[in-house]
């Protein structure tokens, strides 16, 4: 058993904080992702909150202030399952950092992404218990863990517009794949911001906050945006760049692994395909000739608006070195784009080009 109760052959981008991706075989077992092979991306170290003592506070633009137990938001709100799957906006950095250097950021390759079936409630239905002002504009979370990366250093936190926050989707959930939530993926109460960025679904919440403008946290107004190309990080300061909410449309391989070697004939190949928001899958293409001929793959189920698909395809591979590409549609006809030197960003968020894998035919 590795780090934090995970498997052993997880890629550690950073023990502490601990940042770590699983292989890509690990996430093709199946549309959820057991606990022990779910992505975990921290900016601070993993707090260790004690569920007999947190309570959540709510408050802000409401008619009255709640303070709740574990048990009391258990009992008092109707308790919501899902499936959803989350994505860091750094999945596949790797890919940008091929092009050009991102120091002082985790090269993730394909498996900041994972899925989960979440149980909790609906934030919309605490927000009207708290009787929720029309003056407010956005919610804010925040969470007890210290990042370092900020000058003071700062507890993380950050906002999603009340649009979102009013969608059933949304939740506080206390439970992952029926288990309740281990430390490093938010104990005893995380928010699930299905169809945003994984850095929205804020781990170990204790206090949300309904607020006319977006959080003033660090990792809402400076990390998390996508800044021009030829934009310094260390200048850009609060407010540059897009912020960045709804997850881009993304495809990669999950199996062979990059750089396998297999055997000549019907080799059958796998991977997932994401799109945030209202926008699902609709079709994979995969290429044995650099993007000249396509064959589509057939998808697998769609198990939830807010849940990934994994897609898979045959190909008659020939003896040698193949690179065999892939990428999505959505259901708004947008496909990913081709190359990454266009997506190249000071931060390296949102690669969403083509996905490639080598293989060596035998
Ligand atoms: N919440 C807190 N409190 N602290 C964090 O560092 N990281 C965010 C988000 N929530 C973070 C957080 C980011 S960037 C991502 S991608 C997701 O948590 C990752 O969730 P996971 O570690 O459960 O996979």
């Amino acid at each position: 058993m590795g780090l934090w109760d995970k498997r052993d052959d997880m890629v550690v981008h950073e023990v502490d904080p601990y940042n770590a991706e699983p292989p890509r075989s690990a996430l093709a077992q199946g549309v959820l992702t057991p606990a022990d092979s779910f992505y975990s991306r921290n900016h601070g170290p993993i707090p260790l909150v004690d569920g007999h003592t947190w309570r959540l506070t709510v408050d802000g633009l409401v008619e009255h202030e709640l303070s709740l137990s574990l048990a009391e938001l258990q009992q008092r709100f109707e308790p919501r399952t899902l499936v959803a799957t989350l994505q860091c906006a750094g999945n596949r950095r790797a890919g940008l950092i091929a092009v050009r250097d991102i120091p002082g950021e985790h090269p993730w390759g394909p498996g900041a992404t994972s899925t989960a079936e979440w149980t909790g409630v609906a934030l919309a239905d605490v927000l009207a218990a708290a009787g929720m002002g029309s003056d407010a504009q956005h919610v804010a979370f925040a969470a007890p863990d210290v990042s370092e990366l900020t000058d003071p250093a700062q507890p993380y936190g950050g906002s999603i517009g009340v649009r979102k926050a009013f969608g059933v989707e949304v939740l506080l959930a206390w439970a992952m794949n029926g288990q309740p939530l281990p430390p490093a993926h938010g104990a005893p109460v995380r928010v699930v911001v299905p169809g945003y960025i994984g850095a929205r679904s804020v781990k170990w919440v204790d206090r949300v906050t309904a607020q006319r403008g977006p959080s003033d946290n660090y990792f809402q107004t400076t990390a998390y945006r996508l800044l021009p190309a030829q934009a310094d990080p260390d200048v850009a300061g609060p407010g540059g760049g897009l912020s960045l909410g709804s997850v881009a449309l993304n495809a990669d391989f999950l199996r062979p692994d990059d750089d396998a070697t297999v055997t000549a004939g019907p080799t059958e190949v796998t991977g997932y395909a994401f799109a945030g928001d209202e926008r699902g899958i609709a079709r994979v293409d995969v290429s044995v000739d650099g993007g000249h001929s396509w064959v589509q793959a057939d998808l697998d189920e769609q198990v939830s608006p807010w849940a990934w698909r994994h897609w898979c395809t045959t190909l008659d591979l020939p003896v040698g070195d193949v690179e065999v590409t892939a990428r999505a549609w959505d259901t708004s006809a947008a496909a990913q784009p081709e190359s990454p030197e266009h997506l190249w960003n000071p931060k390296g968020y949102v690669n969403n080009s083509w996905a490639h894998i080598h293989l060596t035919v035998r």
